[in-house]
């Protein structure tokens, strides 16, 4: 429940919902409930940090970074010596056609498939010398994951999805309590914990799944093509709630698009094709560019 006092006629306004206007004299809420939910992102920004990571400049290196999948006797190359380095606290978008390697490199640097050839460090460590041991804490404790197709766990409630990775990292249940329903007012959703997936509606499930991200204070959140299964307006708003997490808690977004939206928060755009990087634009230049086209919005 939030609690919100109305500028105008000071009238207690407590609710799970949306409140624009005030119920008692009809004065503008919008300021107040803006206000709220800044001040709870900054609470939320000081859980999120975790200072405990060592501070290397990158966050994320590969090197020579190749996979090829064999299909019995065929094999096919996904990714074919992928050189690139992310700086902590960076918003990096990867863009490329259907099929040009981007879920691939995306599985790779989060641990979740293993390199053909070549190295993927996090925090200078290399993953290939981690034992599985290692890894599932390196997943656990370092990365936050989210899919375009939410994959929240049908039979549990948003609360339930959102802390069942802090399970994982042997939190105490009042605690995790707490933190799930921090993070799902965070995300918005105060007034959902008890919801399942199916009662929820496409925005809400990928918002649920950003909380479940954010569990264990992730430095990095990667993120597959997080707004594609959801419509412009919403997508707009996980882009736009990324891209907050991003800022105030300092979490390295790595997101796998085909969403122009995205360019506007990215730091900068990793452009694959054929399992390659093709170039990589920062954004300073795209503005640059954009700028020198008589500030039309178009796109590169
Ligand atoms: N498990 C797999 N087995 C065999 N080939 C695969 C496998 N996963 C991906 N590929 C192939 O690797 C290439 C890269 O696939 P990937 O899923 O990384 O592309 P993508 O850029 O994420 O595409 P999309 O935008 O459609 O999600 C494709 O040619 C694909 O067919
Ligand atoms: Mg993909």
């Amino acid at each position: 429940m939030a609690k919100y006092t109305c500028p105008q006629c000071g009238e207690q306004i407590e609710t799970a919902g949306i409140v624009t206007v005030c119920p008692q004299c009809h004065a503008d809420m919008s300021a107040v409930v803006e206000a709220a939910g800044h001040a709870l992102r900054q609470r939320a920004a000081e859980l999120i940090r975790d200072d405990s990571v060592t501070t290397h400049e990158y966050i994320v290196r590969t090197r020579g970074l190749t996979k090829i999948y064999k299909m019995g006797d065929v094999e096919v190359p996904a990714l074919r010596g992928v050189d690139l380095d992310i700086r902590r606290g960076e918003y990096l978008s990867i863009m490329g056609p259907s099929g040009s390697g981007k879920s691939t490199l995306f599985n790779l640097v989060g641990g979740l498939d293993k390199p053909t050839s070549g190295s993927c460090y996090i925090n200078e460590t290399d993953m290939a010398q981690l034992s599985a041991h290692e890894l599932a804490w390196q997943r656990c404790h370092t990365i936050g994951y989210i899919f375009q197709t939410f994959n929240l766990i049908p039979v549990m409630t948003a609360l339930e999805n959102v802390t069942l990775p802090m399970i994982f990292a042997g939190m105490s249940s009042d605690e995790m309590l707490e933190r799930g329903r921090m993070l799902l007012e965070l995300v918005g959703l105060g007034g959902r914990l008890h919801h399942k997936p199916h009662e929820l509606s496409g925005g809400q499930q990928q918002r649920v799944a950003v909380a479940r991200a954010l569990a264990n204070s992730p430095a990095i959140i990667l993120a597959d093509e997080p707004t594609g299964n959801l419509d412009l307006h919403t997508g707009k708003e996980i882009i736009e709630l990324l891209k907050e997490l991003n800022v105030e808690s300092g979490v390295t977004v790595i997101s796998a698009t085909h969403d122009l939206k995205m360019i506007d928060v990215s730091d900068r755009i990793v452009h694959i094709r054929d399992g390659r990087i093709e170039r990589i634009d920062r954004r300073e230049d795209i503005e640059l560019e954009v700028g020198t086209m008589g500030g039309e919005e178009t796109a590169v």
